[in-house]
């Protein structure tokens, strides 16, 4: 085990904030970890565990022990009569993983192609993108709670998914907040394949390209070119995906809020209530290209903060909360509405 000091971290993070890790160790097993939590020093610190940084936002250095998953492996582990079972290590780029899957003839994740992010990190956020999310192919994972060291495997319904939520963001009552270190990650993935169309972003594509069904490959560069077309590659602009999540109200606010703005963007949910699109929201509050410093609202969709600036000469942590709380505040005084944040904040 190597605990390396003062570790620079703005290229462990999308936003590509400065900050610096006072202590990291890199897992790339079980051993790896098991390492940590046998030396009384490190095991008696606060942790912080680190996938690919795309869902962070770092206001300063990071004091806590950084743990870096870099457990790696992709593979076909058991068929059932209707699931392909994959599994894959936590610390496998997320896209990259979706295209081994579609290489070895395995689909069912395409519509979340070129989510940034690492496998281990998609359940903590229950990841989605185009109608599919990741509780939808989940089959289980395994874990090591860095309390009692042991090594744990949840199904789906022990990991609570909800909407970009999970029992790996809470820590009260069962939550794992802080606790579990994902390592393997196994997906379920359907023997008879249906494509899931219908996203008005999906439907343009497949009838610009004059496709009736569509196969998986297709879809999976549907979805790069969509997500290509309105939202900055990280590896370009800092950003950490959407920022905040899309709030949900009962029928007569929306009906309120619709009265109001009739053109307020909103899908009605199987229980009766209604999403709105936060991007939407912030467009009319007339966010869209603003700036907080080096911190901006993104041109092509007002849902995603940016860094414009690089390294030393770019946005800080502070720059971009000082923006996503005046959006707060904002949206809250024209439509009475708290956007909640989606990144965690260190
Ligand atoms: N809109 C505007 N102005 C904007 C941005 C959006 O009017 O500046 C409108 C769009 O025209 C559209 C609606 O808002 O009618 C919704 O926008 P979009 O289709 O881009 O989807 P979203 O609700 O903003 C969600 C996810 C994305 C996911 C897409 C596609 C959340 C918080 N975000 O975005 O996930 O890729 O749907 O499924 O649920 C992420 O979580 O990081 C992420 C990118």
């Amino acid at each position: 085990m190597v605990v390396e000091n003062n570790v620079p971290l703005q290229a462990l993070n999308t936003f590509h904030i400065v900050a610096r890790a006072q202590q990291m160790v890199r897992i790339a097993s079980l051993a790896d970890a098991q390492a940590v939590l046998q030396d009384a020093h490190l095991a008696a610190q606060p942790k912080f565990v680190l996938g690919g940084g795309s869902n962070l936002v770092l206001t300063g250095d990071v004091k806590p022990l950084v743990l870096k998953v870099e457990v790696m492996g992709c593979a076909l582990v058991q068929e059932t009569p209707k699931a392909y079972i994959v599994e894959a290590g936590a610390g496998e780029n997320w896209h990259d993983f979706v295209a081994w899957t579609l290489a070895q003839g395995l689909p069912g994740l395409e519509n979340m192609a070129l989510i940034p992010g690492t496998v281990g990190a998609a359940p903590v956020q229950n990841i989605g993108a185009y109608g599919v999310e990741l509780q939808d192919v989940f089959d289980s994972l395994d874990a090591l709670d860095l309390r009692s060291g042991e090594v744990f495997t949840l199904d789906a319904a022990r990991c609570a998914f909800g909407y970009r939520d999970s029992v790996f963001k809470h820590d009260s009552g069962m939550g794992l907040k802080d606790r579990a270190l994902i390592l393997k990650v196994r997906f379920a993935l359907p023997k008879v394949w249906k494509p899931v169309l219908g996203y008005a972003d999906i439907e343009k594509m497949r009838q610009q390209e004059g496709v009736q069904t569509p196969n998986a490959q297709q879809i999976f560069d549907w979805v790069c070119r969509i997500r290509r077309a309105k939202l900055p590659d990280p590896a370009v602009v800092g950003n950490a995906g959407s920022f905040f999540k899309n709030p949900t109200v009962s029928s007569e606010q929306c009906a309120d809020i619709i009265a109001r703005d009739p053109k307020v963007v909103h899908y009605r949910l199987d229980n009766g209530s209604y999403k709105l699109a936060a991007g939407w929201l912030i467009d009319a509050c007339g966010w869209r290209g603003k700036s907080v410093g080096q911190a901006g609202v993104y041109e092509k969709q007002a849902l995603v903060l940016v860094n414009r600036g690089q390294g030393s000469q770019g946005a800080t942590g502070g720059e971009v909360m000082t923006l996503a709380r005046a959006i707060q505040t904002s949206v809250y005084e024209r439509f009475g509405l708290m956007l909640e944040t989606e990144p965690v904040v260190l």
